[in-house]
């Protein structure tokens, strides 16, 4: 038996590094999340869920796996500390502004997140990013925090200006963001003929280029933006109009995912030169910086620059953003601007976290034991038993070309006609063997060797999880983005195996081969032996960008989503302790429960009519009957499992 405790599980998926304090491994092995971190409730509880018992509460009450939970006190709590880093910066700078963040729709759009940005957002004031028309008529109908702000970003047409100016009527601040110079005249000519004055914004386009994956959304390449003549050119239009007085905000966006606060400071730096430039050109209404997204996750835990990761905390970002501002503001003697961050990721990518199965696993390595050879074996396969027999700490590189050689030998004399299928299959048993030793005597000796990459390769098992990549990661496929992965529970136990995990879909490409390592990226995740029980697996920080980015690959369509708030005030009679429990034995309460895609519905999507189907399926049935292919009771079963399929979920179902 391994004395592995639940505590060497949580450093060898570094869950103190990603997890932000969300995340714990505990006592008994089972991952518990804190979304109020280490606060207790007010009659002392500590208010944690276990997660594994959550995803089994959530199965009896009707939830499907794959199923996407999330943790609405992880939303307030990022939120909370976004406000929180800024009022803290604003007063260690003495600075005059104050901080009215916005949240861009774009980074997840689904109504009940937005709706609890709103919610959690309105004790500071926090308002909206609109990146289209759709967002924009999200933000209208939604947003009525007092004085919170509505910043109108991205390609606009009349509708998308009329709406915006008209939305002031109804008391919100839709302030227009000028990203391309040819937006002036929509707005000129808007604004004059509905009678109604804009709040203007101006987007420059920094020749400071971010950091990260998305580093052409910056510099003088980039899609959006004002370059400096052509702001310039749009103070002059907008002094001809006399609509100078409307120009309040200066805008600026390098990228998301920034990972060094060095891009941060250059693109400020920047920033602050035009906005002093704007007001010495006349422009003194403006009175609003809005320093963009960018702000990024350290998905890795790593505090590095890598893509994945960052270099900063939130309160150094909050603290450069309004430092550059107080300086420059009090060089040129102009009063200091509010300040707007559009920072999304940051606050939704950790409330969200995907559960999955394990419903298989290849290549299980039963090579433990190896086979002995008799008489009536081959002499290849001594061979390789020999090979297997005499494996020994010194002489690893020997015996594993030994291994290889006898393997392949075996392969031509099985082409050949000299070794039989039941030889052939002993040898590869035999080569496994080997193989798996040799693994073993390298892990305990604890140094990759890059001569036994091969080896490490043949040793991975491929674990196969319910769900798909395309839909609920799609950056795991698309950019490479590397998220954290690992068992929600059997923590207690060592993870003696490694494998890499496929999903559902028919695509080479469903499968994930980076996770999180010292260092650099690891191409395998240490698992458990798959014994046939549940075993589930989850994939964290996924509530930034991933669900509205998922697609509908091999038709897998939305998972079950669920929203889950910590209820300290659940009665503790309520709570039953006990393994059989028919009540939760926790304190949480589910606010939302979003059904997945039917079947039915991912086939609409692809003009598919469910009655259509059914009739052509009942065609041929018919048919079928008439010809005497099908009996009536297997022709009624083949009905029922047609029609159960369509209105059933897209992912594979527990029969139980
Ligand atoms: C204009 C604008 N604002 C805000 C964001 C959100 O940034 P982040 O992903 O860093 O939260 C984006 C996304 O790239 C953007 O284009």
């Amino acid at each position: 038996m391994s004395n592995w405790t639940p505590g060497q599980s949580s450093s060898l998926y570094r869950v103190p590094d990603w997890g932000a304090g969300f995340f714990s491994v505990s006592e008994n092995g089972n991952l518990l999340v804190r979304p109020r971190r280490h606060a207790r409730s007010a009659d002392g509880h500590s208010q944690e869920i276990d997660l594994k018992k959550l995803v089994e509460e959530l199965g009896r009450r009707g939830l499907r796996r794959p199923m996407l939970i999330r943790f609405s006190d992880i939303l307030a709590t990022r939120i909370e500390e976004l406000a929180e880093s800024f009022a803290a910066a604003v007063t260690d700078n003495a600075y005059s502004g104050r901080w009215r963040g916005v949240y861009p729709i774009k980074v997840n759009q689904q109504a009940h997140v937005v709706e609890e940005i709103i919610e959690f957002g309105a004790p500071f004031g926090v308002g909206l990013e609109a990146g289209s028309k759709p967002e924009l008529l999200i933000a209208l109908a939604l947003l009525d925090t007092k004085d919170a702000l509505l910043v109108c970003n991205g390609y606009k047409d009349r509708a998308y200006v009329e709406t915006a100016l008209l939305a002031q009527s109804l008391g919100r601040n839709p302030i227009i963001v000028i990203d391309r110079f040819s937006e002036i005249e929509l707005i000129v000519a808007a604004s004059a003929s509905l009678g109604i004055r804009p709040h203007v914004g101006l987007r420059a386009q920094l020749s400071t280029v971010g950091a990260g994956r998305w580093i052409a959304s910056s510099g003088e390449h980039s899609k959006f933006g004002l370059s400096a003549d052509e702001l310039v050119r749009a103070i002059e239009r907008l002094r001809r109009e006399d609509m100078l007085d409307c120009v309040e905000l200066l805008h600026f966006h390098i990228g998301s995912q920034i990972t060094t606060i060095h891009a941060h400071k250059e693109a400020l730096r920047e920033a602050m030169r035009v906005y002093v430039g704007l007001h010495r050109m006349g422009a003194d209404s403006l009175h609003l910086l809005d320093v963009g997204g960018g702000l990024g996750v350290d998905y890795l835990g790593s505090l590095t620059d890598d893509p994945s990761s960052m270099n900063y905390s939130m309160k150094e970002y909050a603290n450069d953003v309004v430092f550059a501002a107080a300086q420059a503001c009090t060089e040129a003697g102009i009063p200091a601007p509010d300040i707007i961050t559009e920072s999304g990721r940051a606050m939704v990518a950790h409330q969200s976290v995907l559960v999955f199965d394990i419903i298989g696993v290849n290549r299980d390595p039963s090579g433990q034991r190896v086979e002995a050879c008799g008489d009536s074996d081959h002499a290849v396969l001594h061979a390789l038993f020999e090979a297997v027999e005499s494996i020994a700490p010194d002489s690893l590189s020997e015996r594993y070309h030994d291994l290889i050689h006898a393997r392949d030998e075996a392969a031509s004399l099985f082409s050949l006609g000299y070794l039989d299928l039941e030889g052939r299959a002993k040898s590869e048993r035999l080569f496994r063997a080997g193989c798996v030793r040799i693994g073993h005597i390298l892990e305990q000796l604890g140094e990759p060797r890059e001569e036994f990459e091969d080896l490490r390769k043949l040793l991975t098992e491929t674990y196969f999880g319910n769900f798909s990549i395309f839909q609920s990661v799609p950056d795991a496929w698309a950019i490479k983005q590397v998220f954290p992965v690992m068992p929600i529970h059997r923590l207690e136990q060592e993870p003696t195996r490694r494998g890499v995990i496929v999903d559902l879909t028919c695509d080479s490409d469903g499968r994930l081969d980076r996770f999180i390592g010292d260092g650099e990226d690891q191409p395998t995740l240490r698992l458990h032996p798959w014994n046939g029980e549940p075993y589930f697996l989850a994939i964290f920080l996924v509530g930034a960008y991933q669900e509205i980015l998922g697609d509908l690959h091999n038709l897998f369509g939305d998972t079950d989503a669920v929203h889950v708030r910590l209820d300290p005030t659940r009665p503790d009679d309520l709570i039953d302790e006990s393994e059989s429990d028919t009540t939760s034995s926790q304190k949480y309460s589910v606010e939302h429960y979003v059904e997945g895609d039917a079947v039915t519905d991912v086939l609409s999507y692809v003009q598919y009519d469910k009655r259509g189907l059914g009739e052509r399926v009942q065609h041929t049935i018919e048919q079928a009957l008439r010809d005497g292919r099908i009996s009536l009771e297997d022709s009624a079963l083949l009905r029922r499992r047609f029609d159960e399929g369509l209105n059933g979920y897209t992912y594979l179902r527990d029969e139980g």
